[in-house]
């Protein structure tokens, strides 16, 4: 297998199957057929003939060109005992001290397979409230939260992975304040992405200027009334002072809640592209879309179309196989899981396709061509998804869906824009939508030597025009941007394009192509300089509803020391 040493670490780390005395015992090879064989079985279960054998096949070729990857724990899970392949759910935390305690064992379970959780805070009864049975005081959601975070700091998911949550609160609750500024010391509830579940009519009121009512969950009456521009602004300043809160629009994720039957989406996974129904879980995987490019005889890369569309169709096909190979931590989650069959396919590499194509990621034409290419996406998946419904019918509650006058398909949802932190070291290739955040990285070796590792796109780029020099890329670490290297041709610098040279706007377009043709959501940091203002902020927020994204994160350079999930790092 063509793979980068980093790659190679990062799998033989934390993904091949040990010994007890901690050496593997099978080859990167060996995990990538472990994977294929126990995602192509379930087709034996529609049809006793299935070759199963040639899928086995098709999927291996697929993940081993680093064409297609499923989420982590199916990688680190398929055909082991422990067999949880999913990367995200959402738990329910009802009002009661059992239930509270009970989400929290269900939540160690699911961190200890690798997978992360969302919560709503928000059906808990306010702080100060009284506790019939004791006549207490209630001490409140952000109180509780800090016994989850306590929690998962303690299960450290038992060898996988580190546990990650999202935390959210509906805006009008009572609590609201304290939620915003629960994560103001870098050091508090580090186990948690949090956000505040924004609804449209305060949407309105911040843009009339009016007051809102917060509501008692359990009363369902109005504990008082805040200014939601003055609520908007804390919101907006301890973003900028940190990153968090990050905001989410629950109507629109209720919008696209495809069973509303059955309850109201409440939360999403940890880095927010999943919205789901309490019990639900959904597993990811994700095209690389700097292999679906070919070279035409004058040179020029194009988008090879056809095999886009041949990859999405097995990807479809994997995923909806993953639902049926998934051990799930409990039975409910097998239950809800299986009436709707959610499936996140989404991308990664797209910031090298434009590299490639030669278009830069902050202009008109990279928007454009991302709404088109997810489009393509969504389509393809659903015509795939509506063939599989044909052999194995449709999702349980596809007749009382939002879908059911269509055509019947196999899979509540299909697309999904994940962050792919470590899917995208094992592709080799730039993270789900992100843009590139550096393009040349100096490691220190342990002789004291120095490893200069350049993005292979530049690389390739350079040596073709003979412009390639070790102190080339040196002078490229150091100031971070191609922008102003004078040696570089002006073409170049137009093109490999930067985080940090992307404006926050166009970091939001960007997110909001993608988003009006992803069925779930889309995983984005929006990077902001270290200088930039609250004003700056604010604009971003703004701008992320007036654009229908579903949620919007953003980060300031240098405001947090450690974050939940470093995008770009192994975590
Ligand atoms: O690349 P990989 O499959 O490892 O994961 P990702 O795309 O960076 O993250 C996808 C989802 O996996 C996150 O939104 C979380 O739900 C979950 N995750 C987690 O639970 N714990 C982590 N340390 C990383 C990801």
């Amino acid at each position: 297998m063509d793979i980068t040493p980093n790659a190679r670490t990062v799998l033989e780390k934390r993904y091949l199957i040990r010994d007890a005395d901690g050496r593997p015992t099978e080859t990167i090879e060996e995990l990538f057929h472990r994977v294929a064989d126990a995602i192509a079985a379930p087709d034996r279960t529609y049809n006793p003939d299935a070759d199963i054998k040639a899928l086995a096949d098709r999927f291996y070729a697929r993940m081993t060109k680093l064409e297609f990857l499923p989420n982590s724990p199916t990688l680190m899970n398929a055909g082991r005992p422990l067999g949880q392949l999913a990367a995200c759910f959402v738990l329910p935390v009802e009002d009661s001290m059992e239930a509270i305690f009970e989400a929290i064992k269900q939540a160690a379970l699911i961190h200890k397979s690798g997978g992360g959780t969302g919560f709503s805070f928000s059906r808990l009864r306010p702080k100060g409230s009284t506790v019939n049975t004791t006549g207490g005081v209630a001490s409140g959601p952000v109180s509780f939260m800090r016994v989850f975070n306590m929690a998962t700091e303690a299960v450290k998911q038992g060898g996988t992975r580190r546990g990650a949550n999202m935390g959210i609160l509906r805006v009008d609750h009572p609590d609201i304040l304290e939620f915003i500024d629960c994560k103001k010391n870098n050091a508090d509830i580090t186990n948690f992405n949090i956000s505040v579940g924004i609804t449209e009519a305060f949407m309105r009121a911040v843009e009339a200027d009016e007051e809102y009512d917060l509501i008692d969950p359990n009363t369902k009456e109005s504990t008082g009334r805040l200014s939601a521009r003055e609520v908007f602004e804390k919101i907006v300043d301890a973003a900028w002072r940190n990153g968090e809160p990050g905001i989410i629009f629950l109507d629109r994720l209720n919008r696209d809640n495809m069973v509303p039957s059955v309850g109201a989406i409440e939360s999403t996974n940890p880095c927010g592209e999943q919205p789901l129904l309490p019990y639900e879980a959904c597993n990811l995987g994700s095209v690389n879309l700097h292999r679906m490019l070919r070279r035409q005889e004058d040179g020029a890369s194009v988008i090879n179309w056809d095999k886009l569309a041949d990859v999405v169709r097995d990807a479809v096909h994997f995923l909806d196989n993953v639902i049926d190979a998934n051990r799930y931590p409990l039975a409910q989650i097998d239950h809800m899981t299986k009436q709707t069959r959610k499936i996140g396919l989404g991308v990664m590499g797209w910031a090298d396709l434009l590299l490639e194509l030669g278009i830069p990621y902050n202009s008109d034409e990279a928007v454009a061509l991302g709404e088109k290419v997810m489009g393509f996406i969504t389509d393809t998946a659903r015509s795939a998804s509506a063939g599989l419904a044909q052999v194995r019918g449709a999702f349980p509650l596809f007749e009382e869906s939002t879908l059911k006058n269509g055509t019947p398909v196999r899979n509540a949802t299909m697309t999904t824009i994940a962050p792919t932190g470590t899917l995208s070291i094992i592709a080799g290739c730039s993270s789900g939508v992100e843009p590139v955040f550096a393009y040349v990285f100096i490691r220190n070796v342990m002789d004291g030597t120095e490893l200069v590792e350049a993005n292979p796109v530049l690389r390739q780029l350079l040596e073709e025009r003979g412009l390639y020099s070790e102190d080339l890329m040196r002078q490229i670490a150091q100031e971070g941007s191609l922008a102003h290297i004078d040696a570089l041709p002006e073409d170049i610098r137009r093109v490999f394009v930067c985080a940090h040279d992307i404006s926050p706007e166009y970091h939001i377009k960007m997110q909001a192509a993608f988003q009006r043709r992803t069925d779930n959501a889309v995983s984005k940091t929006v990077n902001f300089a270290h200088d930039a203002t609250i004003a700056d902020v604010r604009r971003v927020y703004m701008l992320a509803y007036e654009l229908g994204c579903k949620g919007v994160t953003i980060y300031r350079d240098g405001s947090r020391d450690a974050q939940v999930l470093n995008i770009g790092k192994v975590n």
